[in-house]
């Protein structure tokens, strides 16, 4: 696991956007294709502002999946979708066939199995995304995985629907497994407001993104002490 803390945001963003360069060019040198998990919430937004401008990122060859959604419709700005799509996807060429939105209009039930055909059949015998994107909220959740759910103890499934202490609080969700099975895993986690629980991290507790271990990826965190971006 490598852990990189920035003092400044800036930095923390330059270095996350660097990081998802990398990985993209990489996997589609090797394979012809980038498979990539976004996050949801508000430390990742500015992030994607900078994707969107990114000239090295083949985005005919990239594949866009969320780690989890709100079930509200697409146009919900309670959902992540919404958010990402002004973000980065109005502003980038991913073909519409590879924007794998979680289909959040259907129920918890429906919409996970629907998925978990799409991210299959997606990405094929290999099963393995190049690159998730996480983060944690001050109670150590990560995806929609929250502390001490079921959810965590799933050992085949990809997708499950959950109901979690959280508004709104059914959603749709990664599991450990498809999570650990990733090429790349990097936390982006920013603002004082995470110290707290970075420290409980540290301390080993058993938090849901501290059962983040990829089974032969690489897991990278990436820290800033200063609040999320405010001018990207
Ligand atoms: C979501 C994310 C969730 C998020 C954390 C941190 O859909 O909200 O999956 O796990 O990453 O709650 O959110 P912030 O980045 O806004 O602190």
């Amino acid at each position: 696991m490598k852990r990189v803390t920035f003092r400044d945001s800036k930095d923390f963003y330059t270095h996350a956007t660097q990081l998802v360069e990398s990985v993209a060019v990489a996997a589609i040198h090797k394979r012809g294709v980038f498979f990539i998990a976004l996050s949801g919430g508000a430390t990742p937004l500015p992030l994607y502002e900078r994707l969107a401008h990114s000239t090295t990122i083949d985005w005919g060859n990239t594949h866009v999946f969320w780690s989890d959604e709100r079930s509200v419709p697409p146009g919900n700005p309670q959902g992540s979708y919404a958010a990402t799509r002004s973000a980065l996807l109005d502003h980038v060429p991913v073909p519409p066939s590879q924007i794998h939105r979680i289909p959040g209009e259907l129920t918890p039930i429906d919409g996970a199995e629907a998925y978990e055909i799409e991210i299959r059949d997606s990405l094929g015998a290999d099963g393995r995304l190049d690159l998730v994107l996480l983060g944690m909220g001050k109670d150590g959740h990560t995806a929609s995985l929250f502390p001490h759910h079921q959810a965590l103890s799933e050992a085949r499934r990809w997708l499950l629907p959950v109901h979690v202490s959280a508004e709104p609080p059914w959603r749709i969700t990664m599991t450990l497994p498809l999570i650990r099975y990733a090429r790349h895993v990097a936390f982006l986690i920013a603002g004082p407001e995470k110290v707290e629980i970075l420290r409980r991290l540290d301390n080993g507790e058993d938090l849901p993104a501290a059962r983040v271990q990829p089974t032969d990826g690489k897991l990278t965190w990436l820290v800033s002490e200063e609040p999320q971006e405010t001018n990207s």
